[in-house]
């Protein structure tokens, strides 16, 4: 039987329009799920919109739009990009789903049947752009850093609480010890390290109902509240597989995600799992952030870049590129128009583009046929320093071993002189050059899905040149 892997992305907040730092995530997680089955394995790959909360009823409030339309349309907006962009999601979940949010009522009604959560009285602070109860000594100017240009709201009302403190000694151990029965992966490891620390600490219970934020869903015993938003939104990592009847997926291999919403997802989401008597998932992983031109994305600073924009641009595959080889791994990652067209003339069209095209041209006039690459090619010693950087998301060094494999072949076509050869002497330098072409073409398979589908065409029976596969850019 083959093994399982279940992926997902963040299910991002319809209060804003798709942007970059969205399509880094969603284009990763796919590259991981593409690349996963290049391994044999049965995947199931999951993305989504989180709908609830008050954020995003304020969002729908200024548009003079209920809640629930609101989102119908900024949801759409996410499913059109997705699939502009080539992703090959299996389920897009939406947290107002009814089937959703009666998996939601019923897993806090375990949890409080299982005595972990009480009414207590919630005083502080909280950030509706975060969604995220926050403290005094967090703040920077009496605002919350993330959100300088936003109200902090004072709350004192009568709150559910989870006894997230309970759990805390329970989730060291889980992260420390490979054994333990909870034991799951926060990687990178100087995420791991952070978690573990603040962890160590200690941590207070968590509110997790709210009494005047109506849109949501209810807490099952107590209609006045509302179960707050972010347990409603790390529920539907699990409801979708019952929503699809997919439970064999579960334990998810793999929550990907950036470390704005780590503690969401290496703690808390562990915590109320083990209450709720479900599996933890196996890996948690948390990538960095992507800043623009030295600056943090906003409105304000007018400086997003829309995944539109960067399709209007670069092509799909090319956007696709750009996107992993720029990927924030375990730092902040500079990027800008100017940076993302000279890295796409440099790799796409003088790199994989150009290599392509010479070979073809060669092959057309030497009236060639081809092999098909081996099945095993793969499995081989020669991809591993490859597969192990995929394992290990480093998509940059995945693709540093393809493009030197690009840089190799065009040496070699530069040594061996094909044309100035004929007949078999031609046909010998060119076999090998092909093979490596099928390679080439079987690696990018991932990040650049339709080139690779071209090239594959391409290099299959008889050789013929095509249009350059990415036109310059001046
Ligand atoms: N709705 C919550 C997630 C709930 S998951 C159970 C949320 N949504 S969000 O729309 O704000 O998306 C946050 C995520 O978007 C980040 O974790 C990251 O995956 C992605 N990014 C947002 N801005 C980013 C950058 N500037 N750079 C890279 N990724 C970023 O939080």
């Amino acid at each position: 039987m083959k093994k399982k892997f279940y992926v997902s992305t963040p299910i991002y907040y319809v209060n804003d329009v798709p942007h970059i730092g969205h399509t880094c995530t969603t284009v990763a997680t796919d590259i991981i799920a593409r690349y996963q089955k290049l391994l044999g394995k049965d995947v199931f790959s999951l993305t989504g919109t989180d709908e609830h909360g008050a954020k995003v009823a304020q969002a729908a409030e200024e548009k003079g739009l209920s809640p629930q339309k609101f989102c119908d349309q900024i949801s759409e907006n996410f499913r059109e990009i997705w699939s502009k962009l080539n992703i090959n999601y299996d389920y897009f979940i939406r947290t107002t789903n009814p089937k959703h949010k009666k998996i939601v009522q019923e897993i806090i009604q375990k949890i409080y049947k299982n005595g972990d959560i009480y009414r207590g009285k919630y005083e502080g602070l909280y950030c509706v752009g975060c969604e995220k109860f926050i403290t005094e000594n967090e703040l920077t100017n009496d605002c919350c850093p993330l959100h300088p240009n936003e109200k902090i709201q004072k709350q004192s009302e009568e709150n559910y609480f989870f006894k997230l403190s309970k759990y805390a000694p329970l989730l060291i151990k889980a992260i420390e010890d490979p054994k333990n029965k909870y034991h799951y992966q926060i990687s990178p490891q100087s995420k791991r390290e952070e978690v573990l620390s603040k962890l160590k600490r200690g941590v207070d219970d968590l509110s997790i109902s709210r009494a005047n934020v109506p849109w949501g869903i209810p807490i099952p015993w107590d209609k006045s509240q509302t179960i707050y938003v972010w347990v409603d939104a790390l529920i539907n990592y699990y409801s979708a597989l019952k929503i699809n009847q997919k439970e064999e997926f579960w334990p998810a291999n793999l929550h990907f995600l950036a470390k704005d919403i780590l503690w969401f997802h290496a703690v808390i989401w562990e915590a109320m799992l083990i209450s709720a008597k479900i599996p933890l998932p196996k890996e948690v992983f948390v990538h960095s952030f992507y800043m623009i031109d030295g600056q943090k994305m906003s409105k304000s600073l007018g400086n997003v870049i829309s995944p539109q924009e960067l399709l209007k641009r670069y092509g799909v595959d090319g956007t696709r590129y750009l996107i992993a080889s720029s990927f924030p791994y375990d730092s902040d990652s500079d990027v800008g128009w100017k940076r993302f067209t000279e890295k796409y003339n440099a790799d796409l069209a003088n790199g994989i583009g150009n290599l392509v095209a010479r070979v073809a041209k060669l092959c057309e006039k030497a009236d060639f046929k081809t092999q098909k690459l081996s099945g095993s090619y793969f499995q081989s010693g020669k991809t591993k320093e490859y597969r192990k950087a995929l394992d290990e998301y480093r998509f940059n060094e995945a693709l540093a071993f393809v493009w030197e494999k690009i840089s190799q072949a065009d040496k070699y076509i530069d040594n061996k002189k094909p044309w100035t050869l004929r007949g078999k002497e031609l046909e010998k330098v060119l076999q090998p050059l092909v093979k490596e072409i099928q390679e080439i073409s079987f690696l990018i398979k991932p990040f650049l899905p339709e080139a690779s589908e071209k090239i594959e065409k391409q290099f299959s029976g008889k050789i013929k040149s095509e249009k350059p596969l990415f036109p310059r850019i001046e």
